[in-house]
Order: C-alpha cells, then structure tokens, then sequence
C-alpha cells in the first residue's frame, strides 16, 4: 500500500520520479506528490490528486533556479489516517521545508509523537500520521546528525510497521530509506553513477535490473555514487546486489484494453509455469525441492494450517480441503487476521502454509510470526521475489505467474491453486497416503489444465452479454457452490464485489436454507457453480429452491448436461475436467462476467476505488 519511489543521479529526477510513480500506481492512487532537491539546495514539493494531475503539475519543470533536479523522492497513496487531499498527499515536510519524507505504513504512536512534538512547537500541515516523520527528523537534525543518523533517530521513536524515505536539503544528493517491520519492502536499484529505491522492483527495471531488497530494521544511504547499509544502530552492513528476475515488459498492456484482461488470458501460460520442473508427468510425480523436510519429519505432522488473506484465503481454502483428502492429516484454512490474534495450539507437528501473491501482506506476516514463534513448520507461496515472507519461512514455492498489475488477482489464484494442488499430491507421496496410480492420475488430470483454462477463455463472449444484460443493473448477487466449489463461488462474489462495485455474497450452498434463501426475488440473480460431480444432485436441488421463489439463475455447467438449460435462466459451459481441476475452470468465466460488469458500467477494472494491491497495513 502507498508506492515509494527516489532517485538520485545525474539524470532529470522528475521525468524517471513520475514514471516510477505510474508503475507503482496499483499500490495505491488517492493523490501522488513528488519533492526534489534544488539548485540552491531547497526541497520544492508539489502534490497532486493523482499521478496524472501531478505529471502535468510538474510538467513545465520542478526547478526555479533554471537547474533541472537530478535527486527527488515521491510517492503515490492509499490513504489510511487523513482524506484524500492534497495537504494529506505525501512526501511531507519539516516546517523549513528542509526536510521531506515519504512513508508506507501506519505510526501507530503518531497521536502521542503528535502532542509531543505540538508541545514543542512544531506546526502540522496534514492530518496523517506520516507528518511526524518529518518534525522528528528536522528535530534531530537541529542537533546536527547527518540525515541517516536522523533517520535513525526518527525510526527509533516510531511503533508499527512502516517505511519510509526521507531527504533534506543540508545534505545534497543524499537520500536515506529505512524498513521497520512487515509494512512494504524497499527495492534499493544499483547504477552507473545513479541509484533508486522503490517499493516494488519494476519501477527499478527501465533504470537496473541490479537490486538489494531492505530488510526490516536496515537502513540505506544512497548518493549518485554509493549505497551504504547500517542497522538501526548504525552498524554497518554488507549487502550484495543481485540481478533481479523480474522484467518490464511483463508490466506492459500490450494489446489489451485493462491490465485484468491481460492477466486473465496469461493463466494457462501462468498455471504452465507453475508446474515447470515440479511435475514430472512422464512418471506422473510431483517433486518440489522447495520443501525441506525428510519423510520423517512430513510424516510427524499431525495438524495443516492454510493461511491467507481474501483471493489467497480462497485459494487456501481449497488447498485445504486437497491436502486433507490426499494426505488424511487434518487440515484447516484459517483467516490470517483472525488466526494470529487467536489462540491455536500449533507446535512444531504442525505445518502452516501461507499464500501471499505479494508475500507483504501485513495480516498473512504476523500469521507467519505467530507459527514461528510457537514453533511450526513453515511454507510460504509467494510470487514476488524476496520478501519478507520468504525470509519466515522454510521453504518458499514460487508461484511463477508473472507480474501482476490488475488489483484484482486473477492469474495468481490459478497459480495459487496449481502450487497448492502440487503440494497437495506431493505431500501424499511423501507421507505414503497416496498410491502411485491415484498420483499418476492427479498428474496427467493437472496436465490438462493450461489447454483447458485456455479454451474457457476463448469461450468468452457469453460473459460480456450476461455481464451488460442481467448484471451490470443489479445491486445484489449470490452465488452457490458446493465441496471445494464453495471457496470458488467466495471468489466469483469477490471479484464482482471489488471491481463492480455489487454487492455478492459467496455462499455453501446447503447454507442458503438456513437464512439467505429469504433474499432470493426476481431482483436477486443467483450464480450456481454445478458441474457434473458428487455434489451434483444437491445443486441442482438448490437451483429448483431457487427458481421456485422467482430468482433467475445463471449456471456453471458441464458441457453436455441436459438439465440445465431447462432449469437456469442462462448456463456458461465448462468442459468436461476431473474433480480437483474443476474449480480452477470455473473461476475463469467469473473472472470474466465480473471484469465485463465493470467495463460495462464504466469503471476501471484495474483500479478499483478503496482498494490496493498490497496491503501492507493492518
Ligand atoms: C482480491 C485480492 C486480494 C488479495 C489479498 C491478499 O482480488 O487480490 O483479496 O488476495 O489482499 O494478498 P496477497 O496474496 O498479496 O497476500
């Protein structure tokens, strides 16, 4: 949440600041602002209510001396404390206006750091808790610490997880970032002559692909020529840079109208990935390396835990119900916010796997923190390099679905659910639970699953129809599932709720008798995800309840079914795909009905208001 982006060098700042800022605008995008030091070692801000508004604020030049700023920072937010205004917009300043700072994160202190400074006279110009920052930065400095010092100084009074990036004028071409905690990393970018930090690597990429990813309680001072790393204390500390993986042009629209159609046609590209090298589908086995752990030790556990937060809940949840089925060891998907603040009796028979596409979300960390802390086996599926999640964890299955940039996730659950999946059967094996032939036959069933996922989407043209003529008008919608379908129906309601703004509730189906069934009208679209299977019969009764009060229905049915058409208002096809596989098939066509919803009412898919990509506060 909130995207940091600084470079100091001998290039015009503003131009590679304003591009960074649109790279990184998915983080968030309330209001933007850029400060830069110039020629006569001042710190000019301007800020705006949006990256667009601020490039053309900033378009005629930034500097007033006739000198082009080659160092600057900026920011583009998502607001926690404070509206979204320009005087809330970041980076703030001391009350010289020597001082500027970006942030990412909350102060969880900033009311009493706020009386506190008040009391000795330093005046607030916001009402975040960001602003803090800067007095107690400009405090220190009043003593004559160097800004990394300051910086220091500052970190060492503020409580909750935070980062930030702060420059000043007494100190040209410096600029200094610090990571406390789980808040959103800093990605420190190694040049020629020049060196960036950002909150997420591609805004690094057109520059360097040499990076540093900060640690929580590192600090590093970057000038033209240098990058220097300390601790809290001002130790310091020797970092290597390494050559990302990562790539720009994976972060480009292409033909594409929306980042989330992209990113939706890439999942059987992505879902091929995500197998490369773990399945071996001439022997049909799984082997992921990435799993530390001897027999022995998978066969002591006696307790799984799933763990994630929204999309990657629901892609836990149905890894949970695979992983219990495949290996009998009891297993359990658990909300992150929830689970770390209750007590669970974990220990080291447990395993906890934590799905985080970002691996930043602030809730899935302090998961992660509570496990290790009472001493549980740790796996993290991660898709963005080096985070903080990788770093807690024993073991770290990459997800390998590319970058993604639409805020809704889309081609990360596919991958979610094609780790969890591998891991599901890769756990059998090991355990002994699972035969060689029921293995052999997960493995050729997941082998059909890119060349499926990539005939659902060409399959698409019924959603842009159902989407302008029985969704986009509604307010309300429901949708059913059953077995490892319900988490599937969750996440079909979440992406309509996220980027059309229509309120959905995912529902078990066998649950809607006991409440729900009381909002089914004529008003009340129903979506029934009923492929052919065990549960087949029971939705089909759910559909006829519905039907029978008046709702309309729109059915996810397997090709060929005969009762369908007679029964739902409307059927979207899935072909014909083993149990397991199934729910990955049937996320694409809700994918798609709410991506068409949007774009019928005229939003922006990819942007949806109140939300950002990583959510990296609590
Ligand atoms: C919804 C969505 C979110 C994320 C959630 C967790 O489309 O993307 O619900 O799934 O914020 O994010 P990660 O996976 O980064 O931990």
């Amino acid at each position: 949440m909130c995207g940091i982006i600084a470079y100091t060098g001998a290039e015009p700042a503003t131009p590679i600041l304003v591009s960074g800022l649109r790279t990184l605008e998915y983080r968030g995008y309330d209001s933007a602002g850029i400060g830069v030091q110039n020629g006569s070692c001042r710190i000019t801000v301007t800020r705006a209510l949006g990256v667009d508004q601020l490039a053309e604020a900033v378009a005629g030049g930034t500097s007033n001396d006739g000198v082009e700023p080659t160092v600057g920072i900026a920011h583009t937010r998502w607001a926690t404390h404070g509206g979204v205004t320009i005087s809330n917009a970041h980076p703030h300043t001391s009350a010289d206006g020597r001082v500027a700072v970006v942030h990412n994160g909350i102060v969880e202190n900033y009311l009493d750091l706020r009386v506190e400074l008040s009391d000795a006279g330093y005046r607030f110009g916001s009402e975040t808790d960001s602003e803090v920052i800067a007095h107690l930065i400009a405090r220190c400095l009043k003593s004559g610490e160097s800004l990394a010092s300051a910086v220091r100084g500052a970190a060492g009074r503020i409580r909750g997880a935070s980062s930030f990036v702060a420059t000043s004028a007494d100190e040209p071409g410096v600029i200094v970032g610090v990571r406390l905690g789980n808040a959103g990393g800093i990605v420190v970018g190694i040049g020629d002559g020049f060196h960036l930090l950002a909150s997420d690597v591609l805004a690094i990429l057109p520059h360097t692909d040499r990076v540093i990813y900060l640690r929580s309680g590192e600090v590093v001072t970057i000038s033209s020529a240098a990058a220097g790393f300390t601790d809290l204390n001002g130790a310091t500390l020797e970092r290597r840079p390494f050559k990302t993986g990562r790539s720009f042009e994976a972060a480009a629209k292409g033909e594409h109208p929306h980042f989330m159609a992209k990113e939706i046609a890439e999942q059987p590209e992505a879902a091929s990935s995500a197998m490369r090298r773990r399945v071996d589908f001439e022997n049909g086995t799984v082997d992921l390396p990435e799993v530390p752990y001897s027999d022995d030790e998978i066969r002591s556990f006696d307790r799984i835990i799933v763990t994630g937060m929204g999309t990657s809940l629901h892609a836990g949840m149905y890894g949970a119900q695979m992983i219990e089925a495949l290996t009998g060891i009891p297993t359990q998907a658990e909300n992150a916010s929830e689970f770390r603040y209750r007590s669970t009796s974990l220990n080291d028979r447990t395993l906890v796997i934590s799905v985080t596409q970002s691996g930043e979300t602030v809730d899935t960390l302090a998961a992660m923190e509570s496990a290790s802390a009472a001493g549980a086996k740790q796996i993290a599926l991660v898709e963005a390099e080096d985070t903080q999640a990788t770093l807690m964890a024993d073991g770290t299955l990459y997800l390998r679905a590319g970058q993604e940039i639409g805020v809704a996730s889309t081609k990360t659950m596919i991958c979610s659910l094609t780790v969890l999946y591998q891991l599901a059967v890769y756990l059998g094996i090991r355990r002994g639970a699972l035969s060689p032939d029921r293995a052999r036959e997960l493995v050729s069933d997941l082998s059909r699953l890119p060349g499926l996922i990539a005939e659902m989407i060409d399959d698409g043209g019924d959603c842009r129809r159902l989407a302008v003529e029985r969704l986009k008008d509604r307010r309300h919608l429901l949708y059913l599932g059953r077995g490892a379908l319900q988490p599937m129906a969750m996440e079909g309601a979440l992406k309509m709720k996220e980027i059309a703004y229509i309120h959905a509730e995912g529902y078990a189906a066998g649950e809607m008798k006991h409440g729900a069934i009381a909002l089914i009208s004529e008003d009340m679209p129903t979506i029934a995800l009923v492929p052919q299977g065990a549960l087949y019969d029971k939705m089909v009764g759910n559909i006829n309840e519905v039907k029978a009060r008046g709702g309309e229905v729109i059915a996810l049915a397997t090709r060929g079914d005969e009762v369908m058409p007679g029964l739902a208002d409307e059927v979207l096809w899935l072909p014909e795909a083993p149990e397991w596989i199934v729910p990955l098939l049937s996320l694409v066509p809700m994918q798609q009905l709410a991506y068409h919803t949007s774009v019928a009412l005229g939003l922006d898919p990819d942007k949806p208001r109140n939300l950002a990509k990583s959510v990296t506060v609590e």
